[in-house]
């Protein structure tokens, strides 16, 4: 469904389960992140882009004089068919089910702003895939923003949007993750990767519009859950990696600076650091490549990419290996360029660049040569940059 066709669907599923049509119609893409891996909590480079997959909701005031009135946000689950329903008028703390957290935690920072937070019936859908590795999390973090934006009337910041979404991430998710994710989403834009400075906050819009060119994602159908403290782990790997080098982070270190200071760390800790350093310097060569349309050598960085995500940072799997094997099987003649994992890792998504009219012959060569090695159904797609949240009625 593309973005019309999903809010003309929230709307019809509002008014099914609410008996009147949605004053507010707003919606916030996942993404992919095309490279700039496990870099962004380390004050790097990433280079993300929104897909065209969106959390989406329609809402309300609720009726005068009905029970959720004076200080109830309901939210209805139109896919999962399940109802949360949250108390504002207190301050707003975790409760259930679990992804009512998401909510809940927005709703938390816009009180901490000071913002009075209007009562609301809600219907709710999304089209990125859960546990993928595409920030189903942070879509329906923005979303929320973006739907308390419209009922309020006052847009705020789009950074301050992205920061307020990513601390409702660590504070009510548990997820200590950087701002690549709740950055895109709130300032994606049609056509363009955004090449994100996570030190300085500063943005830079690649456009990412050559038709010869397509990005896939290939979704291993591997769940993948952040919390499980892995990701958690890296992050203190890393803060443990600046700290023994003297740095605030390891932006600050030069791949021969780390040569030099390899006796201080660990191994493994050696090993995370390489990882980050080298990210960092191969995603401002690949926003370099992309603006040249210098796709091969964009294709190879993302290969290497994959291979330090995979040895050094340790955060593939067979699935995601898998992928990439594939990808690299097909080669620059069958019209890949290059492929690697997305995301926080440990199974989710890879993406591939790959010539546009190649497109179905690679789509099915993976389909059915990764269901030959793991048995597994991929769902595979392909996206152009999306933009980033939008008010699209009220
Ligand atoms: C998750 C986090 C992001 C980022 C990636 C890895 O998606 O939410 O902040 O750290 O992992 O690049």
């Amino acid at each position: 469904m593309n973005l019309q066709e999903l809010a003309a669907h929230i709307a019809a599923e509002f008014q099914k389960h609410y008996g009147r049509a949605p004053r507010w119609i707003v919606a916030a893409p996942g993404r992919v992140n095309v490279i700039g891996e496990h870099t962004d909590y380390n004050d790097g480079f990433v280079l993300p882009m929104a897909i065209e997959r969106y959390a989406i909701m329609a809402a309300d005031a609720p009726l005068p004089g009905s029970v959720s009135a004076a200080s109830i946000i309901s939210i209805y689950d139109a896919h999962f068919q399940e109802n949360a329903t949250i108390d504002i008028s207190a301050p707003v703390t975790k409760g259930l089910p679990k992804w009512s957290n998401y909510i809940r935690g927005v709703l938390c920072g816009f009180q901490n702003r000071g913002v009075k937070i209007p009562a609301l019936d809600v219907a709710f859908m999304s089209t990125v895939p859960l546990g993928g590795g595409l920030s189903s999390s942070a879509a329906l973090e923005v979303c929320t923003a973006t739907l308390i934006e419209a009922a309020t009337g006052k847009a705020i910041d789009p950074i301050e949007k992205a920061l307020l979404a990513q601390k409702a991430e660590h504070d009510f998710a548990g997820v200590p993750c950087g701002i690549m994710d709740q950055f895109i989403s709130a300032l994606g834009r049609e056509g363009h990767l955004l090449l994100l400075d996570c030190r300085t906050r500063k943005t830079e819009l690649v456009p990412m519009s050559d038709p010869s060119v397509a990005l896939l994602v290939i979704n291993t159908n591997v769940k993948h859950e952040l919390s499980g403290g892995e990701y958690a782990e890296r992050r203190a790997q890393c803060e443990e990696a600046a700290r023994n080098l003297g740095v605030k982070s390891l932006r600050d270190v030069t791949p021969e600076q780390l040569e030099k200071g390899k006796g201080k760390l660990s191994e493994v800790v050696y090993r995370r650091a390489r990882h980050v350093i080298g990210e960092i310097e191969r995603t401002v060569h690949a926003a370099e490549g992309i603006r040249a349309s210098s796709w091969p050598s964009v294709g190879n960085l993302m290969y290497a990419s994959h291979a330090s995500l995979r040895d050094d940072y340790e955060v593939s799997c067979v699935e995601l290996d898998d992928v990439v094997e594939i990808a690299e099987d097909i080669g620059y003649k069958g019209g890949v360029y290059g492929c690697r994992m997305t995301g926080g890792g440990f199974g989710g998504c890879c993406v591939a660049l790959v010539k546009a009219d190649c497109v179905d012959a690679i789509t099915k060569k993976i389909a059915v040569d990764y269901k030959i090695k793991t048995g597994i159904e991929a769902a595979i797609f392909a996206s152009r940059p999306a933009a980033g949240a939008t008010i699209i009625k009220g």
